[in-house]
């Protein structure tokens, strides 16, 4: 089982070079399934039907989430619906959406999960106790969780939990790829963090003066994408039968 998992995608730029870039990518890994975090797709912050529908497009099969999953509110109108798009778990119960989904593949079926951390993030529920009742079932073939999370230790920590319960653990929301890609002695792949798929001269996908200007001052201040210059694409390849985890990364 191939899969590539696609970094957060942020705003029209990071929608861009995915579309550019994605056929070679496909090409040259033949996926059996591709993910990609979307938190980030709509302007920068959340998503709506019509940049959804343009991933769908593009050739990604699954999108997750992230702290930033309910910005674009239009998502109420779909994520109930939509077995493709998958929130962080650890909501309370009855948040619309799902946690989870389940794909089937050439006959095996994947399952695939979201948690959101709590260490600098929202308080949700414990992502390690919910992944211990989400994984008690017993009708999937593979199994791959985003776990979108801000500190190293909590998602470091995970990627250990999970060793060898999971084929895959990979991290996402810092937008910085780490270069920590390995296989876990019980065989579950692992990486801190993916990176993110966007403009390649911001700071995280913001313009780089809004940020500066933000650091220097300590005043409010108003974040736009950067939208002019070059883009980047941060991605992982995991091979689940051979456990193999390879980083991706293209900048045009
Ligand atoms: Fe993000
Ligand atoms: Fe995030």
């Amino acid at each position: 089982m191939k899969i590539i998992f696609i970094g957060d995608i942020v705003g029209k730029p990071g929608r861009k070079i995915l579309k550019n870039k994605l056929p070679s990518l496909i090409e040259k890994y033949s996926p059996d399934l591709i993910i990609a975090n979307g938190e980030n797709a709509a302007g920068g912050k959340g998503l709506n039907q019509r940049v959804a529908d343009e991933l769908f497009e593009s050739g990604i099969d699954i999108l997750t989430m992230g702290n930033h999953v309910w910005d674009k509110k239009e998502i109420f109108n779909f994520i109930q619906g939509d077995k493709r798009i998958v929130r962080p778990a650890n909501y309370p119960k009855g948040t619309p959406g799902s946690g989870f989904t389940k794909v089937e593949v050439n006959g095996k079926i994947i399952l695939i999960l979201n948690l959101s951390g709590i260490v600098y993030m929202p308080p949700l529920d414990c992502p390690f106790k919910v992944i211990d009742e989400m994984l008690n079932v017993d009708d999937y073939d593979y199994s791959l969780l985003d776990f979108h999370g801000e500190a190293t230790s909590e998602k470091i920590a995970m990627g250990w939990y999970l060793n060898g319960k999971i084929d895959a653990v990979v991290g996402t929301h810092t937008h910085v790829q780490t270069s920590d890609y390995r296989r876990l002695d019980k065989g579950t792949l692992y990486i801190t963090d993916v990176g993110m798929t966007g403009p390649y001269n911001g700071v995280l996908g913001v313009k780089k003066e809004d940020v500066i200007k933000k650091f220097v001052t300590k005043m409010p201040t108003r974040f736009n994408i950067e939208t002019d210059g070059p883009k980047q694409l941060n991605a992982v390849y995991l091979d689940l039968n051979s456990e193999k985890i390879y980083p991706i990364k293209e900048i045009e």
